[in-house]
């Protein structure tokens, strides 16, 4: 077999694999084939493309939507997915690993050049260009999906700002989507990144953890489990005592720097690690950051310090500063649990692109109803992943006797 065969196989296996394990979305998917709300319409998806996001967009091809997709990270592409997804499913896809800047731009653009009537978008760039440079194309844009925490604050602050010129539903914000992708998938897909890029030990060592959002949770959680002494860094106050009543220490990263073996960003923020922190950081630190963008850790200090780094492994780069300690930056910078390992679980990612798949299907049939706002998704189809979920699990539970439901809706009646 020739190698891009070989590659064909392997995208294919990763896909059927990830079909396999992704019953909540197969079951959506099935009702949407029925129905047909999506047929004709055209989709354009800037995601990291995986074999998750595959079967997420072949699902809404197979419900008779022409779709469309780029990444939306130059360094999380799965190079067998992309290739089996263009090859034997038919899905226009534009993406590669280890993208350029330029080639980044050129395959979201790509995407938009099918005028899409939705979007749906990982971090809002997709969505940014159209709103800057393909202005031209808005006017045919009903609706758009945002799937990640830094997307929604970007297209939030476009909103208040009147810039926002269709409704945008924030998946992030769905419960089936947040509690379990952000907290249990960062958290996991962290390690699976940590250990692919670097083969080395988590257990006994110092682990800082940048962050207490969900991610942060997630990941200071899985650190603890592996054995970590683990510190979490915050700048805000409520959820710094959080950490501090989950059993983490806090305190700041100048203090935390001088003593982290790893450190793990995921707040949302840029310049998280800094000069100042380079100029005290432990010999030897490994820092990944697992937040959306490359500027949580400062890669133009890390340059400016201590000089270009040496590649020690496919995805570790190492500097050694001016007094001759050395530190690590994994990925460069790049989200480490796509760009080093294979992102999130499966049967995680089969509740976050039931959310998408959902939040798409909602779009459809009330963009005209919607004004140019972020929206939540309402809390029936939240409820609705959870159900379809539990049965998949096997799980039952409760429900309300009627003598319940009324108590739990008067005021009148106390003990
Ligand atoms: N797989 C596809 N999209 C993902 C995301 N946003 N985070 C982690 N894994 C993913």
């Amino acid at each position: 077999m020739s190698m891009s065969e070989d590659l064909l196989v392997k995208g294919v296996r990763r896909l059927e694999w990830a079909e396999s394990h992704m019953p909540v979305l197969a079951e959506i998917g099935r009702r949407l084939v029925e129905e047909k709300v999506l047929k004709g319409v055209r989709i354009g998806m800037a995601l990291h493309v995986e074999a998750k996001t595959g079967m997420l967009a072949v699902t809404l091809a197979r419900a008779g939507a022409k779709v469309r997709l780029a990444s939306c990270n130059p360094l999380s592409t799965d190079d067998s997915v992309a290739l089996a997804l263009n090859k034997k499913y038919g899905i226009k896809t534009y993406a590669k690993k280890w993208e350029s800047t330029e080639e980044y731009y050129g395959n979201l653009n790509a995407v938009l050049d099918m005028s899409p009537d939705y979007v749906i978008d990982d971090g809002a760039d997709l969505i940014t260009i159209l709103h800057t440079e393909r202005t031209d194309l808005l006017k045919g844009v009903k609706g758009g999906n945002e799937e990640t925490t830094t997307g929604v604050i970007r297209l939030r602050s476009m909103a208040k700002e009147g810039k926002l010129k269709f409704p945008v539903i924030s998946v992030n914000d769905a419960h089936m989507k947040y509690l379990f992708d952000n907290r249990y998938g960062t958290g996991q897909s962290t390690f699976d990144g940590f250990m692919n890029a670097t083969n080395l030990l988590v257990a006994g060592k110092r682990l800082v953890v940048a962050g207490y959002g969900w991610c942060g949770k997630g990941i200071a959680m899985r650190a603890k489990g592996l054995g970590a002494n683990v510190i979490v860094t915050e700048v805000d106050p409520i959820r710094a005592i959080e950490a501090k009543m989950d059993g983490f220490e806090v305190m700041p990263m100048l203090q935390a720097a001088k003593v982290a073996d790893i450190i793990i960003s995921a707040t949302g923020c840029k310049d998280i690690i800094r000069l100042e922190h380079l100029r005290v950081l432990k010999d030897g630190c490994v820092m990944g950051n697992s937040g959306h963008f490359d500027n949580e850790i400062s890669k133009k200090a890390l340059e400016s310090y201590a000089g270009p780094p040496k590649k020690v492994r496919e995805f570790v780069d190492e500097y050694t500063m001016p007094d001759g300690r050395k530190a690590c930056l994994l990925s460069e910078g790049r989200l480490m649990n796509l760009a080093a390992g294979q992102g999130h679980p499966v049967e995680i990612m089969d509740m976050s692109f039931s959310i998408q798949a959902l939040a798409m299907e909602h779009l459809v049939q009330n963009h005209s109803r919607l004004k140019p706002e972020v929206y939540e998704l309402p809390k029936e189809l939240d409820d609705l992943v959870a159900r379809i979920k539990l049965r998949t699990m096997g799980v039952e539970i409760d429900a309300l006797t009627k003598d319940q439901v009324h108590y739990l809706s008067t005021w009148q009646e106390g003990t």
